[in-house]
């Protein structure tokens, strides 16, 4: 493309990220949580970074509310915003992977291209892809923003779930029930699996 002819990028002077992981004294990952609106993505993405921060791990959240009043503030629901947003996200996300630290993403991300394309910006060996496997109807029942109601009622269009579809991830590292899993149990399982890949010393954490 003729506009990034002038464009002379310069990742190969800067310091990369082994250094940073050196000197956080850490692995940086990916934690990709996705599931629906409600299915607890969020409020295990935080109770998970309470307990590696604890452990001196560094984490940054990156979460559906927050980023869509910053970053994504021009996004909407359709599929083409979606794929915007997942896209800026996996960007976002991508930096701070590089800089060492364990990013963690709490969207809906409501198929497997969506995903499978965050995987591939992010680079798929330091992908984790948590599916917080919840049921619609245990979601819709607890309607924690009132947005299933709204939705039903049809004041809300392209709602994942009712009028907008969710694709079962295919292979994810985790799946998550929060109707059946309490979140301490949760949380368990995700340290398992997240601190033998990000504790550079796993005796001293
Ligand atoms: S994603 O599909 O593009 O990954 P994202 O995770 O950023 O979605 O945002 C989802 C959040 O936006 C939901 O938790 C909900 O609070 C809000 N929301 C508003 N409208 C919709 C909609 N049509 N579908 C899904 N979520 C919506």
């Amino acid at each position: 493309m003729e506009e990034k002819k002038h464009i002379y990028p310069i990742f190969d002077r800067m310091l990369d990220r082994r250094d940073k992981e050196e000197l956080l004294g850490q692995h940086s990952v990916m934690i990709w949580f996705t599931g629906l609106s409600g299915s607890g993505k969020s409020t295990i993405a935080i109770a998970l970074e309470r307990e590696l921060h604890k452990r001196g791990l560094l984490c940054r959240i990156l979460d559906g509310d927050n980023i869509r009043s910053g970053i994504n503030n021009n996004l909407g629901f359709t599929e083409t915003d979606r794929v915007e947003n997942i896209r800026r996200i996996a960007e976002v996300s991508k930096l701070f992977l590089d800089s060492g630290i364990i990013t963690i993403a709490a969207f809906i991300s409501p198929n497997n291209d969506i995903r499978e394309m965050a995987a591939e910006i992010i680079g798929k060996d330091d992908f984790l892809e948590i599916f917080v496997s919840t049921p619609l109807a245990e979601c819709e029942k607890r309607d924690v923003k009132g947005l299933y109601a709204k939705a039903r009622r049809g004041e809300i269009q392209n709602f994942t779930g009712i009028s907008a579809p969710f694709e079962t991830p295919c292979n994810p590292a985790l799946s998550l029930d929060t109707s059946e899993l309490s979140l301490e149990e949760s949380v368990n399982r995700l340290l398992e699996l997240v601190l033998p890949r990000v504790c550079l010393d796993v005796e001293r954490k």
